[in-house]
């Protein structure tokens, strides 16, 4: 017997187990908007009155059980109350399903991400699929909210408090056997065994699985202010309560309410209506969609290489070739001599360790990468990356010898982070082949990949760059051949201001501590001193060739005595096992205020710059650059989303002041007049 709806089907089978098969309609993943929680409550209504032996929820998505909420519905959340009853509305649903006395089976394979999670848990039993696509999340503090549909009122008295909470502070997701070492989900088995045992566990009923003593204990009255204490310090070291309010929030719910399940469910949905309004939240939503956005690029093109050919087995193209053989290309990696490219071939060793575990995909991904210092695989090659030194002479020799080998329709993409194609491109043939993907550093941690248009590149040659991208799991974001491409160009002005603050005296100390103040990651001092100072020189010097900027002399000192960052042990800072030494600073608020208007402002004139001169194509561009590229303060949501949210007037007023205070390298670029007229967000 079947029953369909929109977005559920429910059959019911011989032993009278009904299976409920979500499948929303006209999406390629199931989310819960309120239409679909509505409909998933009817059903569950009709199952209650006919009594099967048990209910199996699963989903008929390849790619998934549940994402979670509808996030688009939070977009158009406007009141507290409009977001309290979106989270009744969840909570409503979800008790009905707890409260069945008969058997039911959250079927899990994909991912099962924040509702999906909270759904599963709503279940007295959870199985899942064995195998690395399947994981698990309650990831809703990176959205700036945490769980409201009763994940924290029912993990924590399954799992204990402190595994419970780790969980849903940190939003990273466990795969199916993780989740059943913490007592998250009953069984793990292969595709061929998911059904049956979601049926053994309806016929069996066995007890739901009780979480160990100790676990039990971290919810207690008594370990609760204690532990919460601890979390808030942990917290704290990565996410300010001023910037990040959520995870503070949830931590105070569970003080005040573990073990009272309707305290904490009505905990859960005050909190999450509070939070959801918030600025953070509302930034972080955005940032989840210009992610989206970027995954969104090429993927109407169906390109689809095979082999990778890098040249250039330092820093980068080690680190690139490894990465390309780690997301299952076949790569080949070319250096002056088999001496160059062994370290590459070390790192990618423990890079695989570190990501694959299993000693089979180790031996694996070992075989996909090759050594060839004789470029054998140019013939045979779908892409080629060229990652040797920085210097357009010798790159144009390069290409000269590589071209005449190279497959026809193959790819050379370069991974400059300075020289602007169209010096490139007088040494090639196809000159429409060319297309930069500037990589950032390091490559198995920055999600971002400038794909860098020349005037010669061809559409056809962006787009199969931008699904190649996407192919190695790395964000795309497709920008003009203009020098500094857009990142490193808009970072610049923020470094050197940093440098300048420096010479004047202001300690290294102070200054980075303006800078993650104000939200990012790390300070600008210790930023220079990671990518060595003299690469951060030699960019200045190409970006200040061409915008005209000064470069502080400082910067210059340092290098000529070999102070060249981490790497030479001295820059700015000095380094102790690879660790900046940073002395003790003060600092009232004012001067920290000043400092950090000092560094954003230049930073911010340098976007606005970038957006007249249209180095990308939207001000989101721009701010999903900054975000996955630098990690600009995502609680902003980036910098022309700060722009709009601070007031374009009353920055630029900021900028003439200190234009006269500091100095003309703070004059407002002249776009800021035009700003929001002719673009969206
Ligand atoms: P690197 O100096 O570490 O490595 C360059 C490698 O290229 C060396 O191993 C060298 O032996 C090899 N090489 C030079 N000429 C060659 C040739 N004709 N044939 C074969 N191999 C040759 O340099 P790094 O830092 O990896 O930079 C490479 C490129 O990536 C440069 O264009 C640089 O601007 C760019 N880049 C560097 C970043 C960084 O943080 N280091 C970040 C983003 C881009």
């Amino acid at each position: 017997m079947t029953d369909t709806d929109n977005h559920f089907r429910a059959e019911t089978d011989s032993d009278n187990i009904v299976w409920l098969h979500f499948d929303r309609a006209g999406s390629g993943t199931n989310t819960f908007s309120t239409e679909a929680l509505h409909e998933l409550d009817r059903q569950l209504q009709s199952i209650a009155t006919q009594c099967p032996r048990g209910l199996v929820i699963l989903s008929d998505k390849p790619n998934g059980f549940i994402a979670g909420a509808d996030i688009e519905s939070f977009t158009r959340i406007e009141t507290e109350q409009q977001a309290l009853d979106f989270l009744r509305l969840g909570q409503s649903v979800f008790n009905r399903l707890a409260a069945y006395t008969l058997p039911t089976v959250a079927l899990i394979h994909g991912f099962c991400m924040g509702g999906g999670t909270e759904l599963a848990l709503a279940c007295r039993y959870r199985v899942t699929r064995d195998d690395p696509a399947t994981r698990l999340a309650l990831p809703e503090v990176r959205l700036g909210i945490h769980p409201g549909w009763g994940g924290s009122a029912r993990l924590t008295p399954l799992v204990g408090g402190l595994k419970a909470m780790d969980l849903m502070l940190t939003g990273r997701s466990l795969a199916g056997r993780q989740a059943k070492r913490i007592g998250l989900v009953d069984s793990v088995v292969p595709e061929r065994h998911l059904r049956a045992a979601a049926r053994r566990l309806i016929l069996e009923a066995p007890a739901p699985a009780r979480p160990g003593w100790l676990d039990r204990l971290s919810n207690s009255f008594i370990a609760r202010p204690l532990l919460a204490t601890v979390m808030r310090r942990q917290v704290a070291k990565r996410a300010p309560q001023e910037h990040y309010p959520a995870p503070y929030a949830l931590i105070d719910i569970w003080r005040q309410h573990a073990n009272d399940t309707g305290a904490m469910l009505e905990a859960e949905a005050q909190s999450v209506a509070r939070l959801i309004n918030d600025p953070t939240a509302r930034n972080l939503v955005h940032v989840f969609f210009l992610q989206e956005q970027l995954k969104g690029l090429g993927r109407d093109s169906d390109y689809r290489p095979e082999h990778v050919h890098v040249v250039g087995a330092g820093t980068m193209g080690g680190d690139i070739a490894s990465w390309c053989a780690l997301r299952g290309f076949r790569v080949t990696l070319q250096d002056q001599s088999p001496e160059r490219i062994a370290p590459a071939m070390q790192r990618a060793h423990a890079l695989f360790r570190r990501k694959l575990k299993q000693p089979r995909e180790i031996t694996a991904a070992m075989d996909r990468l090759l050594p060839d210092h004789k470029g054998l695989g140019v013939a045979r090659a779908d892409i080629i990356i060229e990652a040797i030194f920085e210097d357009a002479d010798v790159k144009r020799g390069l290409y000269r010898e590589l071209e005449p080998r190279m497959k026809t329709d193959a790819i050379l993409a370069t991974n400059t982070s300075s020289i602007p194609l169209e010096e490139l491109t007088e040494a090639l043939a196809r000159p429409g082949q060319l297309v930069g993907l500037h990589f950032f550093n390091p490559v198995a941690k920055m999600q971002l990949v400038e794909v860098v248009n020349g005037a010669s590149t061809t559409a056809e040659v962006s787009a199969q760059a931008m699904a190649f991208t996407r192919q190695i799991d790395r964000l795309p974001l497709p920008v003009t051949s203009t020098p500094g491409f857009l990142v490193n160009r808009i970072l610049m002005p923020y470094l050197m201001e940093a440098v300048t603050l420096e010479s004047e005296g202001v300690a290294p100390g102070l200054i980075d501590r303006a800078a993650t103040g104000f939200g990012m990651p790390m300070g600008p001092v210790e930023l220079a001193d990671s990518v060595g100072l003299d690469i951060c020189l030699h960019v200045a010097k190409v970006l200040a060739s061409h915008f005209n900027a000064e470069i502080p002399e400082r910067l210059q000192q340092l290098v000529d005595v070999g102070r060249l960052g981490r790497k030479s042990g001295r820059g700015f800072y000095e380094y102790r096992k690879g660790k900046a030494v940073k002395p003790k600073v003060s600092g009232s608020d004012a001067q920290l205020e000043e400092i950090s208007d000092r560094l954003m402002l230049r930073l911010l004139n340098e976007a606005v710059s970038c957006v007249r001169e249209q180095v990308v194509g939207s001000n989101d561009l721009l701010d999903a650059g900054m975000i996955f590229g630098t990690g600009f303060a995502p609680f902003r949501g980036g910098p022309m989303h700060h722009i709009q949210s601070t007031g374009a007037g009353a920055l630029q007023a900021r900028l003439q002041q200190c234009t006269s205070r500091y100095g003309e390298r703070f004059t407002p670029d002249p776009g800021w007049d035009s700003l929001f007229d002719t673009q969206g967000g």
